[in-house]
């Protein structure tokens, strides 16, 4: 992809996520009650703006294995809920580094880090994850939570993700993965959210991993959104706050834009139900 188009493609995320911080309600990793999920105790013992501001779509840490001592990057650590539950993980003796592109975002992830009381642990750095702004071989585990389907060059942050790795380093991360759309279902997503429209399948992904010399890439679990769950999530990402003629007289183009998909969202829940899902994948740097 061109370089003024993947700057596009960045910017539009960036105002996407900075106007969801106006919004109530993370996406959905603490919607559904499974192993996907944070679970009670985790949530109950973060910043309430954390877990508010959290736009993932599962706990990465949930299956990983993190020591004290550890060295972790979070690729896109957004309001900083996995960066905290990773410092809290990793103790005194580690160290966590959260990458973000959105400066309302960081801002929040800094005062949610102090709030929690590991900001000697934790830091938030402003960067791409295409170009991490992390020293080559210094991180024992790269996590990450629904953001790498957001970028318009998924190859390229794996191959970051192989540098900053120590040899024997892990990656465990989150994300999401479409199986092939209909042309319009497509059209209609990239209205909204032209990133996730580019999403890859999970053959794809899990190759794109692979291509980067990562070794024993591993899907650990997948949630596949039947309908129900996906029609939950839909109508969360349309958000709509107010009636249409208010949004209208308001100049929201956001609340307008809800509005006019509304009719869309049967339709393209039917299409979209059991193609959409969230998988964790493991891979390891070889020795
Ligand atoms: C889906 S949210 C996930 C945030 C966080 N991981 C969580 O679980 O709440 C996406 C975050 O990734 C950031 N992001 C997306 N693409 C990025 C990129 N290419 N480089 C750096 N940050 C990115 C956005 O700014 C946003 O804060």
């Amino acid at each position: 992809m061109e370089q003024v188009e993947s700057n596009k493609l960045r910017d539009s995320v960036s105002k996407e996520y900075e106007a969801k911080l106006h919004q109530q309600g993370g996406f959905c990793a603490h919607q559904f009650e499974t192993e996907f999920g944070y679970g009670e105790e985790a949530l109950q013992s973060l910043p309430s703006d954390a877990v508010d501001s959290s736009f993932g779509c599962a706990n990465p840490l949930a299956m990983g294995a993190l020591n004290p001592g550890d060295t972790v990057v979070d690729l896109g650590s957004g309001a900083g809920m996995d960066v905290i539950l990773a410092a809290r993980k990793v103790g005194m003796q580690g160290r966590v580094i959260g990458v973000d592109m959105t400066g309302a975002m960081i801002e929040k992830a800094r005062r949610n880090i102090a709030e929690a009381g590991v900001d000697p642990i934790a830091e938030i750095r402003k960067g791409v994850i295409e170009s991490l702004p992390v020293e080559s071989s210094s991180v024992d585990w790269v996590i990450s939570n629904c953001v790498v389907s957001l970028s318009p060059d998924k190859k390229q942050v794996f191959s970051e993700v192989f540098r900053v790795l120590k040899p024997g380093g892990k990656m465990l991360l989150s994300d999401l993965v479409v199986e092939p759309l209909p042309v319009w279902l497509r059209a209609v997503i990239a209205l909204k959210s032209p990133a996730s429209a580019k999403a890859l399948d999970r053959e794809r992904y899990l190759a794109t991993v692979t291509a980067s010399g990562l070794a024993n890439v591993t899907l650990r679990s997948e949630l596949v959104y039947d309908e129900t769950m996906l029609h939950s999530l839909v109508m969360d990402e349309l958000n709509i706050r107010e009636g249409f003629w208010r949004a209208v007289l308001d100049l929201n183009g956001a609340q307008v834009l809800s509005h006019l998909l509304k009719p869309l969202v049967r339709p393209a829940v039917r299409y979209g139900a059991n193609k959409i899902s969230s998988i964790k994948v493991y891979a390891e740097k070889p020795l």
